[in-house]
C-alpha cells in the first residue's frame, strides 16, 4: 500500500475514535473502504446495524438512499456521507410525482417498493423490501390485494414468478449497470465455465430466463441472491468456481472468504459509478469537517418509518 492511503488510514482510525463513530459500508464499495468499515453488508444488514448501532456519527459509505434509510432509523445520530453525488439510477427510475399518480390508476392496492428508492416515496409505500427479503414479504400479504411493485421490474419479474402472483403490477424501472447483464451473457459464461455455481443479483437483466434455468437444473435456491446471499452462499459452498452477476465491489469480500476459489464476473461493465465515488480522501474529509449530514424532514421521516420497520421487523 502507498504511503499516502497509509496515512489517510491512520487519520481515519484515530478521528473515528476521538468523535465516536462507526463506518458502515456497501459491499460495492472499493476494497480500501471495505477495509476500514466496521461493517460491510447489503441494503438490509445495512440497516440493521444503523438501527442497532451506539456511537454518535454514522459514517454511511454508499449510495444517498442507504444514508436516508440509516437516518430515518436513527433521527437522533448524525448520519454523513462523503460524497453527496452518490446517487442510484434505480431509485431516480420512480419519483414521488410518478408513484403517486400510478396509486391514484389503483386506490384499492398495497404499495411495495424497494429500499432503492427516495424518502419521499418510501412515505408513500405500504411496504419496503430489500432483495433478500421480497419474497418473504409479498407473499405475507393477502393475496386477493393488487400489490404495486417497483421500481425495480427485474426484481419485481423474479418476485411474481416465485410467488405465483397473478395481481401483481410492474413499474418499469431498473439499475443501468444490472439492467445490461443479458440472458445471452449468461449463456456464454454456462459455455466458457461449464463446472462454475452462478451467482445472480435478482436486479440483473437476465433474472427471468436464468430463474427458469435454474428451476430445470434444481438450482433455484443457490442461484438468485442479494449480494448478501451470495456471501452466505460461497462462505457455505467453497466452489472451485463462481460466475458472478452483480457489481464488481463484491468480489474484494468474496474472494476474502474464499481465497481458493476462481471468481469470474460475467461482464467487466459491472461497475456503478456512483459506488465508486466514495473514496479514501472523501472519508477524511468528511470526518474532519462532519460532513455531509443526510437529514429527512420530519414529517417525511414520520411515514417513512412506517414501511422500513415493517421490512426490518419481518426480515
Ligand atoms: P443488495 O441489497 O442486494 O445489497 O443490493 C443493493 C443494490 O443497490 C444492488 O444494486
Ligand atoms: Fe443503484 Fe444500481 Fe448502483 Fe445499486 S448498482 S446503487 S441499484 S445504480
Amino acid at each position: 500500500m502507498d504511503m499516502e492511503k497509509e496515512t489517510m488510514i491512520k487519520k481515519i482510525e484515530k478521528l473515528k475514535q476521538e468523535k465516536d463513530v462507526v463506518i458502515l459500508a456497501h459491499n460495492y464499495q472499493l476494497p480500501e473502504i471495505q477495509d476500514i468499515a466496521d461493517y460491510v453488508g447489503d441494503s438490509l444488514g445495512l440497516s440493521q446495524k444503523a438501527r442497532n448501532c451506539k456511537e454518535k456519527i454514522i459514517l454511511f459509505c454508499g449510495v444517498h438512499f442507504m444514508a436516508e434509510t440509516a437516518s430515518i432509523l436513527c433521527p437522533d445520530k448524525k448520519v454523513l456521507i462523503p460524497d453527496l453525488d452518490a446517487g442510484c439510477s434505480l431509485s431516480d427510475s420512480l419519483t414521488l410525482a410518478q408513484l403517486k399518480e400510478w396509486k391514484k390508476r389503483y386506490p384499492e392496492a398495497v404499495v411495495v417498493t424497494y429500499v432503492n428508492t427516495s424518502a419521499e416515496v418510501k412515505a408513500e409505500s405500504d411496504y419496503c423490501v430489500t432483495s433478500s427479503n421480497a419474497v418473504k414479504i409479498v407473499n405475507s400479504i393477502d393475496k386477493d390485494k393488487m400489490v404495486l411493485f417497483g421500481p425495480d421490474m427485474f426484481l419485481g419479474s423474479y418476485v411474481s414468478r416465485v410467488t405465483g402472483r397473478k395481481n401483481l403490477r410492474l413499474w418499469a424501472g431498473e439499475c443501468h449497470v444490472h439492467a445490461a447483464v443479458k440472458p445471452e451473457d449468461i449463456e456464454k459464461a454456462r459455455r466458457e465455465h461449464p463446472d462454475a455455481k452462478f451467482l445472480i443479483h435478482p436486479e440483473c437483466g437476465c433474472v427471468t430466463s436464468c430463474l427458469i434455468d435454474a428451476y430445470d437444473k434444481g438450482e433455484k435456491d443457490s442461484i438468485i441472491l442479494s449480494t448478501e446471499g451470495m456471501i452466505k452462499e460461497v462462505e457455505k459452498s467453497k466452489e472451485k468456481e463462481y460466475v458472478v452477476a452483480t457489481e464488481k465491489g463484491i468480489l474484494h469480500r468474496l474472494s476474502k472468504i474464499s481465497p481458493q476459489s476462481q471468481f469470474h464476473l460475467v461482464s467487466e461493465e459491472l461497475e456503478c459509478k456512483y459506488m465508486k465515488m466514495i473514496t479514501l480522501d472523501k472519508v477524511l474529509h468528511s470526518l474532519e469537517n462532519e460532513v455531509f449530514e443526510v437529514k429527512v424532514q420530519k414529517e417525511i421521516r414520520e411515514r417513512a418509518i412506517i414501511p422500513i420497520q415493517r421490512m426490518v421487523e419481518m426480515s
